[in-house]
């Protein structure tokens, strides 16, 4: 069968490979390719067990590969066939020279330009997929088309919104699609094209268009946005722990103001994942360019008080225990960044991993998907840590819990059977708020919430 259209994405990440697998099973009239530098990334992708785990992928990819979904290592090849390329390589934060661990290292991004220029014979439609700073679109048009070629590229920016555990959802049911493009005519046609794509299965009215920089802006302002409702409820967790008040009945006030909506105020050991640091420091650096320090410093708070939320959570567990963790044995629930996913990129289990093995705990790391990438974390400490998937193996022999992803399981478990495995006094940090704190009061557990008072047997 002779395809529509020729659509490949570079990058086969958790953001690349989900992305074009919902477009080719909405669309069967496409051909979907993505490519990666990293044969073994295309090989999983390739394989029964995928690279990454991302609730109804799985049935998506099988139903879609060999039919109008490819997986390849043949990139040049994939750019010379493409009617419109998507680029979602990843923009990590710079670990070097100028903007160091503030601006996006976009070396990926440039020398993805390149190859795409080197290689393509004919127009094509580029898609920022990839969050980039403001004004990347222009810098990219800048490297295409400098050479003499005559080969003409559109460059259109297309940030993706999908949260990661809810991934498939998020695509199949967007809250919108946002496309910006250059106003010229060109510019809007290649635009309409790419709205075409999203029409095949999002309504109409929730495809917004905008210039191209509003478009780069509006993905850094809604990870910004996100992060700052996290960051405000935890830094009135702090408050409450030292007050009569409980988070979660004041999150329920304060959200039940239809302007300011109940979601994405639970207050937590703290934000993780691989957007939301990354850029809100990169605005930051855009501000700070500009000259608006005062902007920058507000936003920059946001990742000062999520730094400072997991410090907390520290020194609360050290003040618990006796003001010593020396020689302890505590149990981690939970690895990955959120629920629901494997991924553990700027998981705050990370640090707290880190900070407790410095006040010489050892650790006990229970996870039911994200063990792997956890070992991977923590390898130049692996000594001080035991990674076990079972959770009451896990916690056998502990002096604590401490709760860092809010897996559903394990508000399930049987708590009265852990705690009659646990070394005595034995603590429950509840880093999710997601226990019954009652019951395991009542159980014998000395229990610390996030934001609410503790109930302890002392
Ligand atoms: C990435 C970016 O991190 C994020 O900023 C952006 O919003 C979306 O794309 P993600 O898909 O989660 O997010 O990243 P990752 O899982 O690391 O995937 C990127 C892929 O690109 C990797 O598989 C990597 O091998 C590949 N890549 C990287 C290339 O194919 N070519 C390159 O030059 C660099
Ligand atoms: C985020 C954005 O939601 C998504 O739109 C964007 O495309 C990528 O970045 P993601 O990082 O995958 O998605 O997950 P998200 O659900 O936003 O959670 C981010 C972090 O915030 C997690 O560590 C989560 O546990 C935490 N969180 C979320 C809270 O601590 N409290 C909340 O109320 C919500």
């Amino acid at each position: 069968m002779a395809f529509e259209k020729n659509i490949l994405c570079i990058g086969a990440g958790y953001v690349g490979g989900p992305t074009m697998a919902m477009i080719a099973h909405k669309c069967p009239q496409y051909r979907v390719t993505i490519v990666d530098i990293n044969p073994k990334r295309i090989a999983a992708w390739n394989s029964d067990d995928l690279p990454i785990y991302e609730p109804g992928l799985d049935e998506i990819v099988k139903a879609v590969r060999g039919r109008n979904l490819f997986f390849s290592g043949e990139i040049e090849g994939g750019i010379k066939e493409a009617d419109i390329i998507f680029v979602s390589v990843n923009t990590p934060t710079k670990t070097f020279g100028a903007g160091a661990g503030m601006a996006a290292d976009l070396q990926y991004w440039e020398k993805t330009a390149r190859q795409i220029r080197e290689a393509s014979q004919s127009h094509k439609i580029i898609v920022e997929k990839s969050t980039l700073p403001v004004k990347t679109a222009l810098a990219m048009e800048r490297i295409l088309t400098s050479t003499a070629n005559g080969i003409h590229f559109d460059i259109l920016s297309n940030p993706e919104f999908l949260a990661e555990g809810t991934g498939i959802k998020d695509l199949e049911n967007p809250d919108r699609v946002l496309i910006g493009s250059g106003e010229t005519p060109d510019g809007l046609k290649a635009r309409d094209e790419l709205v075409e794509i999203y029409a095949n299965w999002v309504p109409r009215e929730r495809i917004i268009t905008s210039n191209i920089w509003s478009s780069e802006l509006s993905k850094l302002v809604s990870n910004a946005f996100l992060a700052q409702r996290i960051s405000s409820i935890n830094s009135i967790s702090s408050l409450c722990e030292k007050t009569e008040a409980d988070i979660a009945e004041v999150a329920r006030a304060v959200g039940m103001d239809s302007r300011v909506g109940g979601k994405f105020l639970n207050a937590s050991i703290g934000f993780g994942g691989s957007c939301f640091k990354k850029d809100i420091l990169n605005l930051v650096y855009l501000c700070r360019h500009y000259g608006l320090d005062e902007v920058a410093d507000y936003w920059e708070g946001v990742v000062k008080i999520n730094d400072y939320q997991k410090e907390r959570f520290i020194l609360n567990m050290l003040g618990a225990m006796f003001n010593t963790l020396a020689g302890k044995k505590i149990c981690l629930f939970g690895f990955a960044f959120k629920a629901n996913t494997g991924d553990t990129r700027e998981s705050p289990a990370i640090s707290v991993s880190r900070r407790l093995v410095e006040e010489k705990a050892k650790l006990v790391i229970t996870d039911p998907r994200a063990l792997i990438n956890a070992e991977a974390d923590l390898a130049d400490i692996k000594e001080e840590i035991d990674l076990i998937e079972d959770p009451y193996e896990a916690a056998a022999g502990c002096d604590a819990i401490a709760v860092m992803t809010e897996w559903d399981i394990y508000a399930t478990l049987d708590f009265e059977k852990i705690y009659g495995n646990m070394r005595k006094p034995a603590f429950i940090f509840d880093g999710r708020n997601i226990l019954d704190h009652s019951n395991l009061f009542k159980i014998g557990f000395n229990v610390f919430p996030v934001g609410k008072p503790p109930l302890t047997h002392f």
